[in-house]
């Protein structure tokens, strides 16, 4: 499908949120009007919902958009076509008061700004080819050895210095779904990586104040992809000044060691009796003073083997009461406590982003894999499928 194509489905369903809600934003009368016959055989509750406008102009001059998706409970996530990243997640506490319990910026400008870029904290971007880091930017597949661009030290991180979290993806709304499938084409040679990559992300609010994300991709070389979603979650949605009281449980026996770069020796170390496990719920903040490094920032190896769909992580806010779970068909998740996070970025809603002010649970394949034969692969083929898929959901409990 073309870009105009693409563009066009969505123009069609935002008109029937118009025809339905009418509150939102570019419906023209005449616009409502020539498309309601068309909207009625596509017309369906969950379609109604997504809204788009505008959301600022990149550098390069390419306009961006911010679409929404709610569901039937009132839940609401708002995601950018700019790197395809998610800007808002309003979700209940356990009175009910809605919150954005996501860190990120109501307009384009926030994610240009000159301490934004400073600091590259990725906020609800996707992050690919390779999320996470490949040691001093090289890998070798079939004797060849590839160079890609390093923007960590030495080392290449989150897909180099303009990753998928820096470009415009095209959109397009998928039928029968709350959802909105965002997609990239990647051209061969691209920040070092070898093919063209062509890559679908699809975001779905479900009923049950899931959002589900799943990750597609195809390439006509060998290359390394690991594409995640790098959100950053404060539970407490701004009353706390930091993350560090929410209580985390993750489904791992073991994390991936690594050296001061934060690169993985291979070592595979069990979590038992350290600072490092989190099998039984923990605060965050508990013993965080007491990790290398200013604080966790470590891939876990989950404890479930095989492709199946498993339970990552749950996390806890005392004081408001939500509860996030995280499920995903990946071997990984890198646990990161907002450790660079240093107070220079100023957020929606004013918060000021202190170190450790939200936290981010990234679903992956483990770090470095491309140079880690004992990793399981990160290698894709041409005639294969790249598929991934994590949910985040969101309920509240009532204990304190
Ligand atoms: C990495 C951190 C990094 C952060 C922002 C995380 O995924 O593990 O080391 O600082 O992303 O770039």
């Amino acid at each position: 499908m073309n870009k105009k194509h693409f563009r066009n489905r969505l123009l069609l369903l935002t008109l029937a949120s118009c025809v339905g809600a009418g509150s939102l934003v570019g419906c023209s009368d005449q616009q409502t009007a020539e498309e309601n016959t068309e909207v009625t055989a596509t017309t369906d509750k969950n379609q109604m919902e997504i809204k788009q406008e505008p959301f600022g102009k990149t550098k390069e001059g390419e306009e961006t958009t911010l679409y929404t998706l709610t569901n039937e409970q009132g839940m609401q996530v708002q995601i950018t076509n700019y790197g395809a990243t998610i800007t808002s997640v309003l979700t209940p506490d356990r009175e009910g008061k809605m919150a954005d319990v996501v860190l990120g910026f109501d307009s384009l400008a926030g994610y240009q700004s000159p301490e934004y870029i400073k600091s590259g904290p990725y906020f609800g971007a996707i992050v690919g080819r390779y999320g996470n880091r490949i040691a001093k930017g090289k890998f070798t597949i079939d004797g060849q050895e590839y160079k890609l661009a390093t923007n960590n030290g030495e080392n290449h991180l989150h897909g180099g210095v303009k990753g998928y979290d820096k470009v415009v993806w095209e959109a397009e709304p998928v039928s029968g779904e709350n959802a909105i499938r965002f997609k990239y084409v990647s051209p061969d040679g691209e920040e070092g990586y070898p093919g063209t990559l062509t890559s679908t992300v699809t975001y779905t609010l479900t009923n049950d104040n899931e959002i589900k994300i799943d990750y597609e991709a195809t390439t006509d070389k060998a290359t390394p992809v690991n594409l995640t979603n790098h959100s950053y979650f404060n539970l407490a949605a701004g009353e706390e000044k930091d993350a560090l009281g929410h209580v985390l449980t993750l489904n791992a026996d073991k994390y991936t060691v690594v050296d001061e770069a934060l690169i993985p020796t291979g070592e595979q170390r069990n979590v038992k009796g350290t600072v490092m496990d989190f099998t039984t719920p923990q605060a965050i903040g508990a013993r965080v003073k007491q990790v290398e490094g200013g604080g966790y920032d470590h891939n876990y190896v989950l404890s479930e083997s095989g492709d199946g769909f498993k339970k990552a992580a749950t996390v806890y806010e005392p004081t408001s009461g939500r509860v996030m779970e995280v499920l995903t068909t990946e071997p990984g998740i890198q646990f990161y406590s907002g450790n660079f996070l240093d107070g220079t970025i100023t957020g929606a809603g004013g918060s000021k982003y202190e170190k450790h002010y939200g936290f981010a649970l990234e679903t992956q394949h483990f770090p470095d894999s491309p140079n880690q034969p004992e990793f399981p692969s990160t290698i894709l083929e041409p005639g294969d499928t790249y598929k991934s898929t994590t949910v985040y959901k969101f309920s509240t409990r009532n204990e304190q």
